[in-house]
């Protein structure tokens, strides 16, 4: 593992580093000539919030893909816990996965999509309450009154019987972010989930991500272009460009003193944008 790390991370000190929850040891991924992430390494601890900046196709959605098993690397190991996400040990050796060791491992891992992705024909209650159900097992009843708490804390206790089409884009997204809390994830993903909104109602859904980040321990990987957002809840920003890390440190050192060119280019991009 190589150590990426410029800020304290939750749970340790700088002499006394926590074990990392996720890691990516010398991943790579490319898609014909084009190398996305060339030997990637890094490190997330158990709780914390990591943000993900960078150019376009610089491999951010790439990487959260992977996490969801969405898509395969092509070289090196990602491990969620200690155990590896694509491979088993079999005699002290890796080897490729069976479909239920993936299945069983991205049980805990879900994330929200810049387009909400939700199931149109299933009433909004039913979509937070089906994986739940169906792939964990939970009994209906729990399911439900989990699910209605859930849409309580985004603020759309009197949406249960609309289906996804009934709603605002804002509102569909928050109950994206209900669906995506209700299996009670170990890992939340977040791809560019607010730049489908109009900033009112994109400021509505991270008000609802920082309550999430408030009031709860998982752990964070944001891919995000909202700064202040970044800010707020993120311990640590990663800088990707060229296939891997540019750059990486607290959003206070990255956003306000970078040190790389390319990091300051890109942040001058994003604010141009704004
Ligand atoms: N299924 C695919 N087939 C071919 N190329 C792909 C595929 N998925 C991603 N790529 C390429 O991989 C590169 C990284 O894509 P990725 O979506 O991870 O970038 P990104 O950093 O999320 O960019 P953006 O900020 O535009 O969302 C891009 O050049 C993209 O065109
Ligand atoms: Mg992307």
């Amino acid at each position: 593992m190589t150590a990426t790390t410029a800020a304290p991370r939750p749970g340790g000190t700088d002499d006394a580093p926590t074990t990392d929850f996720i890691t990516f040891d010398k991943v790579g991924k490319r898609f014909g000539d084009n190398v996305v992430l060339d030997d990637l390494c890094f490190g997330v601890a158990p709780g914390e919030r990591v943000t993900l900046i960078g150019p376009s196709g610089s491999g951010k959605t790439t990487i959260l893909r992977m996490l969801m098993t969405l898509t395969r690397p092509d070289s090196g190991v990602i491990e969620i816990g200690g155990r590896p996400l694509f491979h088993e040990r079999r005699d002290d050796e890796l080897v490729p996965a069976s479909d239920k060791h993936i299945r069983d491992m991205r049980s805990r891992i879900t994330m929200v999509f810049q387009q909400f992705n939700l199931f149109p024909n299933m009433r909004v209650l039913r979509n937070v309450t089906e994986a739940p159900i169906h792939v964990h097992g939970v009994a209906k009843d729990e399911a439900e009154e989990r699910a209605r708490a859930l849409l309580e804390l985004v603020g759309l206790r009197d949406k249960l019987d609309a289906y996804p089409a009934q709603l605002s884009g804002g509102q569909q997204q928050r109950v994206a972010i209900a669906r995506a809390l209700a299996v009670e994830p170990d890992i939340l993903l977040l791809d560019e989930v607010t730049s489908a909104l109009d900033p009112e109602i994109a400021a509505e859904v991270l008000d609802v991500l920082r309550e999430v980040a408030r009031t709860t321990d998982v752990t964070m990987l944001c891919v995000t272009h909202a700064m202040r957002f970044a800010r707020d809840v993120s311990n640590r920003v990663l800088m990707f460009s060229d296939g891997g890390i540019v750059e990486s440190g607290s959003p206070e050192q990255l956003f306000g003193d970078p040190q790389h060119d390319r990091t300051r280019r890109f942040l001058r991009s994003v604010l141009d944008e704004a």
